[in-house]
């Protein structure tokens, strides 16, 4: 074997040989990490807009009254959320099935997160930031809401409702 750079702290060649083979497999594990996550065009769920969480309420976009679901001008819908401790508002939210949602979240106050089960919507909600996730829901039905970050003690009871209509019934309520 040509110089071996471990000969000098390991005199084992069986021993060197399973090092080697442990740290190649290190590489090439985080290697991946890497190569899939740029392949993937993964980034971080804030999109980078902030947002200052304690003035939320004196916002143009997450005051109380301009919260829940507005429809655009090509048909697709913009769902504006605050998360506080300990719930979704508003409480309840209803779209149709298979229309374009964007989701726009911010907290009022610690760190949360959203998730609806049996769906591909789920993100991270940071204080300070605006959570955008655009999706679409082709299952009608009733689906929870629910915070899958600890935020408290009420983390358990911090869950709203998204109902989602047939499209043809319009939906769109806010
Ligand atoms: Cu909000 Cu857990």
């Amino acid at each position: 074997m040509f110089g071996d750079p471990l000969k000098s702290i390991c005199e084992d060649p069986l021993e060197r040989k399973w090092i080697w083979i442990s740290l190649f497999l290190a590489f090439f594990m985080a290697g991946m990490l890497g190569f899939y996550a740029l392949a993937g065009n993964i980034h971080p769920p804030s999109n980078v807009e902030t947002i200052d969480s304690s003035r939320l309420h004196l916002s143009e976009e997450f005051a109380e009254d301009k919260l829940g679901v507005t429809t655009n001008a090509d048909g697709s819908l913009t769902v504006t959320l605050v998360a506080a401790r300990y719930g979704f508002y508003p409480p309840v939210i209803e779209v149709p099935a298979d229309t374009p949602v964007t989701f726009r979240i911010a907290s009022a106050d610690v760190l949360h997160g959203v998730h609806v089960p049996f769906t591909n919507m789920t993100t991270m909600i940071v204080p300070g930031y605006i959570s955008e996730v655009r999706t679409s829901f082709p299952r009608t039905g009733e689906f929870s809401l629910l915070c899958n970050e600890y935020c408290g003690l009420g983390h358990d009871s911090m869950w709203s409702r998204l109902v989602v209509v047939p499209k043809s019934a319009g939906g769109a309520s806010s």
